[in-house]
């Protein structure tokens, strides 16, 4: 199994397979989907393994996810095991992590599909079973993401895709969509970002109202990719271009009401307005047009209401059966039991390794005037440029936290000063060598005051000067907190989790976890600085 392409793989994502390894999946679908459909023998398709664990963790509600992987499951002729999160010691406060160790003792090898409100689930599961299956000898298990909080829905996603491949006939090269509906908490509209990067060609129209819009940073996510992307309010105001413009695949979602705080509860009727499908619209669309549904419909007022279920643009039934074949595709992949005849392109493998330690030539510049508050040390470190540009405020923040973080608790000086240079506002922070100076993590400082220089003082003169970049990941630094409450890191959940960024090309952090996007000031936690 060592050397299977997908065994013991993890889907927290959709990006956990790489568009070459979603084309396998889909590919491998079609093939299973028609073979069934022609009634024939299917036992290449099966995983044959009963001592392989199925185990079905959904602390949410479902009927598709849940149903589907049970019965692939049962295909495969694996183990399947219900988890009653109901009755289950959650109640008694045990934690998840806890929870899957005990769990992972129960069969030779194990897969765990897990719908939760909390999102980065399966990521945090990933790394600390890794550990455990190692010590305890057990091959690392599979974690596939069934839906986490307003996250994503890596498998909906992939069985979406498959549902657009079918109605273009497999023609990769273009995909017009509409999304509409509630953009702003529907996870599997988020998987789209990623999901639709299998066709050369993407135009996504987003047809949601204002405050129930596709969240920025997946729009600005999508033009990264290089997607045409077009805003309306409402189905009126969309179906109002020429006809020419309209897409011929739409994707709808229900209004989240249940994740929606009091006040856009209150608007509810008006954004289920905006949102749901008309009779007098169906002239408007294109004749080939469907329209896809992850599901459930609300059953008093769905946004493509029961009226168009015996009319053509209704793909959703089909879409929802494809839950079915995709899933049994991808529990054969992370299972070993499908994939050996995979080619191309791996989910590449995370890097950290950036520099951002880097040596600056010294440059004598003569004497320094003394400045306010500040001596110039004569042997000894001084951190420079800490925050520099940045609001004064922002800046004792920083110099907090990087005297918490390196334990400067001994004689020194701070303070935020301008720049003689250009005026701008900069944290210096001087350490006198008279002084016991712990020693200085350079990753930790660059964590806590990127662009900063350390410098390094003998005889009054700068000997050694480094210039700290962004680091490429920031993790297990007091401090630290994602900004998400529902992320699996937040330390309300009392998991043994904790934060964890991944720096983006734009330098902005993401939550390995949850990958909620935060600016670098928004890393830490202010409580803890003041
Ligand atoms: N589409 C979907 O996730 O449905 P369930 O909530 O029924 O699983």
């Amino acid at each position: 199994m060592a050397d299977h392409p997908f065994a013991g793989r993890t889907v927290q994502v959709v990006r956990d397979l790489s568009y070459d390894e979603q084309w396998y999946l889909y590919t491998k679908t079609k093939e299973f989907k028609e073979a069934l459909l022609r009634g024939q023998n299917l036992e290449q398709f099966r995983i044959q393994d009963p001592n392989l664990g199925v185990y079905l963790l959904f602390m949410e509600d479902s009927t598709r996810t849940k149903e589907s992987f049970r019965n692939a499951a049962k295909f495969h002729g694996t183990k399947v095991n219900d988890f009653d999160a109901r009755s289950s010691s959650f109640q008694k406060k045990e934690n998840l992590t806890d929870t899957v160790k005990m769990l992972l003792g129960y069969s030779d090898r194990n897969i765990f599909v897990v719908r939760s409100k909390t999102e980065g689930v399966c990521r945090w599961l990933e790394g600390a079973m890794a550990d455990y299956a190692a010590k305890i000898k057990m091959p690392q298990p599979s974690f596939i993401n069934g839906g986490d909080g307003r996250h994503e829905h890596p498998t909906q996603e992939f069985l979406d895709e498959f549902s657009f491949l079918e109605q273009v006939s497999w023609n990769r090269s273009k995909i017009h969509l509409a999304l509409v509906g509630d953009l702003f908490h529907g996870r599997t509209v988020h998987s789209k970002v990623e999901g639709l990067g299998i066709f050369g060609e993407v135009i996504v129209d987003l047809v949601a109202p204002n405050e129930i819009a596709m969240p920025p940073h997946y729009v600005v996510s999508m033009k990264e990719k290089g997607f045409e992307v077009r805003i309306f309010e409402s189905i009126e105001e969309y179906l109002s271009q020429p006809k020419h413009l309209i897409a011929k695949t739409w994707y709808f979602t229900r209004l989240q009401i249940e994740r929606m705080g009091d006040k856009l509860q209150d608007k509810a009727s008006q954004f289920r307005k905006a949102v749901t499908f008309q009779k007098d619209f169906i002239p408007r669309v294109h004749e080939n047009t469907k329209f896809f549904h992850p599901l459930p419909r609300h059953s008093e007022t769905p946004t493509i209401p029961m009226f168009l279920d015996s009319t053509s643009l209704n793909g959703w039934d089909e879409q929802s059966r494809n839950g079915y074949f995709t899933r049994i595709i991808l529990m054969g992949m992370v299972a070993g039991a499908l994939g050996q005849d995979f080619e191309g392109h791996s989910r590449l493998d995370e890097q950290y390794d950036d520099p951002y330690v880097v040596t600056v030539p010294i440059v004598s510049k003569g004497k320094k005037e003394y400045k306010i508050g500040i001596r110039p040390v004569q042997e000894g470190i001084v951190i420079d440029h800490i925050g520099r540009g940045m609001d004064p405020e922002v800046i004792w923040e920083h110099i907090t936290t990087v005297r918490r973080l390196l334990k400067f608790n001994l004689v020194s000086s701070h303070g935020v000063y301008h720049s003689e240079s250009d005026k701008a506002f900069k944290g210096i922070i001087s350490l006198p060598a008279s002084e016991p100076i712990p020693p200085v993590d350079l990753q930790t400082l660059a964590a806590a005051a990127p662009g900063s220089t350390f410098n390094v003082i003998r005889d009054g003169k700068v000997k050694e000067k480094y210039r700290l970049a962004m680091p490429p990941r920031v993790t297990n630094l007091e401090g630290l907190r994602c900004k998400n409450e529902d992320c699996i890191s937040n330390p309300n959940l009392h998991e043994p989790s904790y934060p964890d960024f991944l720096r983006t090309n734009n330098n902005l952090f993401v939550c390995r976890f949850c990958e909620t996007p935060h600016s670098f000031n928004e890393i830490w936690d202010r409580n803890l600085s003041r």
